[in-house]
């Protein structure tokens, strides 16, 4: 692999940057004060190409290759990872899913407005009873012929309110076990259909948590992603790459409080001189650039194994287990740089530390990725 970036892949990043500094970063505090969802920005990221960067030039999409797609994810994510996980969700779970799995009418009819960002995805697998346990799917999608009849709750489903596409994993044929499982795709309009409560979380705010309720909602069998039964295999499949996604949000979250943590140890005195005089300071920043440096590699290594087509199911999975847990250390370590004022909202670093929790919880949690490594070390 080349570590050098690419012209093109610069250009992406530094258009990221540059996005996320202008648009993102006025009302950042305010929207996850007030668990605002950042509806125009988001717009404005479809406008620019950032909500389907992978997806073929035929879709619309921007036909770019996974690193460019994880240094967008790093540096959205720096300054609002409420905005970054939605695009995570769209490029990396839904628009990938459908590109890869869906048939052509699907791709016609959905994939080429949600690579626009004129309509959002939303993922859906995790359930009251079923989040890590995904085989253990209580909603179900009845074979009723030309239909399904789906019933069932969805619990935790980002964009649950902004989206208008809905990609469902639901139970079809218990006695099959997970090869039972089916995933359909419902639009918001559907009757029966009904959005349920806003979560109000820790981190990440602004992001459009909801729970999702189906009462006997009729799903045409045409759209149902690929053939009867291979729902989990999808969602199996298509969280190795949006854990990638949310690696580079986990990073970009560090590297986001490592950059502020840096700044204000160059203007803040103690003792007489500035915090980055003190060795103790200079060792924290040491460690925090070499933690997020291994990140970095890690998802470039997973994202490159991606688009070279070769199995990155691990790498990914490490990826995101390291990354995630990277955010923790380097976003406590920021805010105790900065010491009271770390503690403040004003200073950005409290609600990035609020933020990198989720990053070891979603698509998997940190015991989830470890059963992954584990699984392709042993077999
Ligand atoms: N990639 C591809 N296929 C996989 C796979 C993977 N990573 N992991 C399992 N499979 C396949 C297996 O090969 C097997 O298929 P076959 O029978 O055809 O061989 C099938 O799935 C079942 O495997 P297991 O019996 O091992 O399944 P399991 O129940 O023991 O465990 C698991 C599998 C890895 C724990 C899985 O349930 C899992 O990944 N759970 C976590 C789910 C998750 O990430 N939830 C997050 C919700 S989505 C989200 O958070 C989005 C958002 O809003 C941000």
């Amino acid at each position: 692999m080349n570590f050098e970036l690419t012209e093109e892949q610069i250009a992406v990043r530094d258009a990221a940057r540059e996005f996320a500094n202008t648009e993102l970063l006025p009302g950042v505090i305010d929207r996850d004060s007030e668990a605002k969802f950042p509806a125009e920005q988001i717009k404005k990221m479809g406008e620019l190409g950032f909500m389907g960067m992978m997806v073929d030039p035929k879709y619309n999409g921007g036909g770019m290759d996974s690193i460019s797609y994880v240094l967008a994810m790093e540096e959205i994510s720096k300054i609002d990872a409420s905005a970054s996980v939605c695009m995570s969700v769209n490029n990396s779970l839904v628009c990938w899913g459908l590109e890869q799995f869906g048939s052509e009418e699907q791709k016609e009819k959905y994939l080429k407005k949600l690579a626009t960002g004129e309509k959002i995805g939303a993922f859906c697998l995790s359930e009251p009873e079923a989040g890590s346990d995904a085989t253990s799917q209580r909603t179900t999608a009845e074979d009723k012929g030309d239909y399904y009849l789906l019933n069932g709750t969805k619990n935790w489903i980002t964009n649950g309110n902004s989206a208008s596409v809905y990609i469902i994993i639901a139970q079809t044929d218990a006695s099959k076990k997970h090869k039972g499982i089916n995933a359909l795709i419902v639009e918001r309009d559907s009757d029966g259909f009904v959005v349920g409560k806003k979560e109000d979380k820790m981190g990440i705010r602004g992001s459009d948590t909801h729970s999702l309720m189906f009462t006997d909602v009729k799903v045409p069998k045409a759209n149902r992603i690929g053939e009867d039964g291979f729902g989990f295999t999808f969602a199996m499949t298509t969280l190795n790459g949006g854990r990638i996604g949310i690696a580079s949000q986990a990073l970009g979250i560090a590297a986001g409080a490592y950059e502020l943590a840096l700044k204000y140890s160059k203007e803040r005195k103690a003792f007489n001189k500035h915090l980055s005089e003190h060795q103790a300071i200079q060792f924290k920043l040491a460690d925090m650039a070499t933690k997020i440096d291994a990140a970095r590699l890690l998802i470039w290594q997973a994202a490159f194994l991606k688009d070279q087509k070769k199995n990155f199911v691990k790498a990914a999975a490490m990826a995101k287990l390291f990354a995630s847990s990277m955010a923790q250390e380097v976003t406590s370590e920021a805010v105790q740089i900065h010491g009271g004022y770390g503690y403040v909202k004003e200073f950005h670093v409290e609600r990035l530390m609020r933020d990198a929790k989720i990053t070891q919880i979603y698509e998997g949690t940190s015991e989830i990725q470890r059963m992954v490594i584990s699984r392709e070390l042993l077999r």
